[in-house]
């Protein structure tokens, strides 16, 4: 099972809530990337990191301190989420205002489409993303 980068909508936890069994249990085979410190994200906002070839990643801050990563590119037309507006666990595409939510990449309301997600934890301060397993293999 891949539970870190998805090719279709999938649900992963906040960082800094509890994950189910069955994460949690991929989790500890993951390999975790430092991506920096909770202060380094805007609340209500995003910050990219690309690691290696990797498509950009958009790791998302709500309002109250959840973290969300997700492959920076709108289902729709590739819009960048890391320039939307956050709102509540979902974020506005800056291009048509497609919402999508941070925890599936699913596109809500009337439109269909998803966007790939990245499990995140937290260890204290720090934000940690899963490495994709075929990365991971390659290193
Ligand atoms: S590219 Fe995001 S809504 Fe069109």
């Amino acid at each position: 099972m891949d539970f870190q980068v998805r090719d279709e909508c999938g649900r992963h936890e906040a960082a800094g809530q509890a994950a189910p069994a069955d994460v949690e249990y991929a989790h500890r085979d993951a390999h975790w990337i430092d991506i920096g410190t909770l202060a380094d994200i805007p609340r209500r906002g995003a910050r990219t990191v690309r690691i290696a070839r990797e498509k950009e990643i958009a790791i998302f801050r709500t309002g109250d301190d959840h973290v969300f990563a997700l492959v920076n590119e709108c289902p729709h037309k590739k819009g960048p989420l890391s320039q939307g507006i956050v709102h509540g666990h979902s974020v506005a595409c800056p291009l048509h205002n497609w919402t999508i939510a941070l925890d599936t990449g699913e596109a809500q309301g009337a439109d269909h489409g998803c966007t790939p997600t990245i499990a995140v934890r937290r260890d204290g301060d720090r934000i940690l993303i899963a490495q994709p397993r075929a990365r991971k293999a390659a290193a």
